[in-house]
């Protein structure tokens, strides 16, 4: 589970645009001799140009729970003696930092949210529903027994219903789970291609912007992955680990995950709400928020038009 790079190249060579890297690299605040930790490595985009900025002391610590991020990152990891890179996921933050005995040292982690595009881009990993591939959508299949595809052929309709609605928001959501289930009594839904089609044909509001199985499959990935219990661990696990004075951004792609950040900041920033007539000292503010969110520029967003949902919270630890 917390193994070091045991992997060779992966197949896939296609990058991923890292997003609003001069934003995250300005508001890390980077010391020469920090230790920084970059929470979802995908292809090192942002690790390598917050290695860019640190000196022969300043190190960087990688996690993601993709096999094929870990193995893309090997050779990064051979060569940059600053640098590891282990496969884990947000939930095991606490353990790994306690490992390498970073605990207490650490002035900033990063957390880059979602799908990376070579995950999006490469069809046997079941995310697209551009390109047909097998059903599957897990980002760590070591890990993570419960394919989209076994999911959906057990799922009831109430709970396929109920996923669509809460992760992805999707108004016809009952309609689409029925035409699942439906479907799959006569054949067994096993590629994307074939659950964009029954989305497709049981969703009667196309959006202009937006291919009609968007929200459905953004639903399902969130679903098999628990990424939002991944995230609120995560957060948790960021707050504790970081030194006084460390910084948190959080880069996320869409309201749910936005939602649970831009909370998750304003509880910590609050400290106790007491009483004035308990004899009790009100505990103080964990975190401060340095900046209000961030957006990517329209330049950005013209030159790497998935940046376009994306939002940058940061803040700051004070105790
Ligand atoms: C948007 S990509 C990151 C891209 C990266 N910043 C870059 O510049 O290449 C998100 C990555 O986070 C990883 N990830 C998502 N949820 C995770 C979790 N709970 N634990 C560890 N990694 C996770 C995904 O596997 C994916 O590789």
């Amino acid at each position: 589970m917390l193994s070091k790079l045991q992997h060779t190249d992966p197949t896939t060579t296609e990058s991923h645009v890292p997003v609003m890297v001069h934003e995250i690299i300005q508001h890390l605040n980077l010391k020469n001799d920090g230790y920084y930790i970059d929470a979802t490595f995908g292809r090192g985009g942002h690790t390598k140009a917050i290695l860019q900025h640190l000196g022969t002391d300043g190190r960087v610590l990688a996690l993601d729970r993709d096999p094929d991020a870990i193995a893309a990152g090997y050779k990064l990891a051979q060569t940059d003696l600053r640098f590891n890179l282990i496969h884990a996921e947000f939930s095991q933050l606490q353990t790994v930092v306690k490992q390498y005995n970073w605990m207490g040292k650490i002035k900033g982690i990063i957390f880059d949210l979602g799908v990376s595009s070579p995950q999006l881009d490469t069809s046997k990993r079941g995310f697209s529903f551009i390109q047909d591939g097998p059903l599957d959508m897990r980002m760590n299949p070591q890990n993570t027994t419960i394919t989209a595809a076994s999911w959906l052929a057990q799922a009831s309709s109430q709970e396929i219903t109920q996923v669509l609605r809460q992760f992805g928001e999707e108004r016809y959501a009952k309609r689409i789970a029925q035409a699942i289930v439906n479907i799959r009594h006569q054949q067994p839904i096993q590629t994307t291609g074939q659950l964009a089609s029954i989305i497709k044909a049981a969703n009667p509001a196309w959006e202009w912007d937006k291919h009609p199985a968007t929200r459905s499959f953004q639903a399902i990935r969130i679903h098999i992955n628990q990424e939002l219990e991944e995230l609120k661990l995560g957060l948790e696990a960021a707050l504790d680990i970081l030194s006084i004075g460390g910084r948190l951004l959080v880069l996320s792609f869409h309201s749910l995950e936005d939602r649970i950040v831009k909370r998750f900041f304003r509880n910590k920033t609050r400290g106790d709400n007491l009483p004035r007539n308990i004899p009790i000292q009100a505990a103080a503010p964990q975190l401060q928020l340095p900046v209000s969110l961030l957006r990517p520029s329209m330049t950005e967003i013209k030159m790497n038009p998935r940046s376009r949902s994306a939002i940058l919270r940061v803040a700051e630890k004070n105790l």
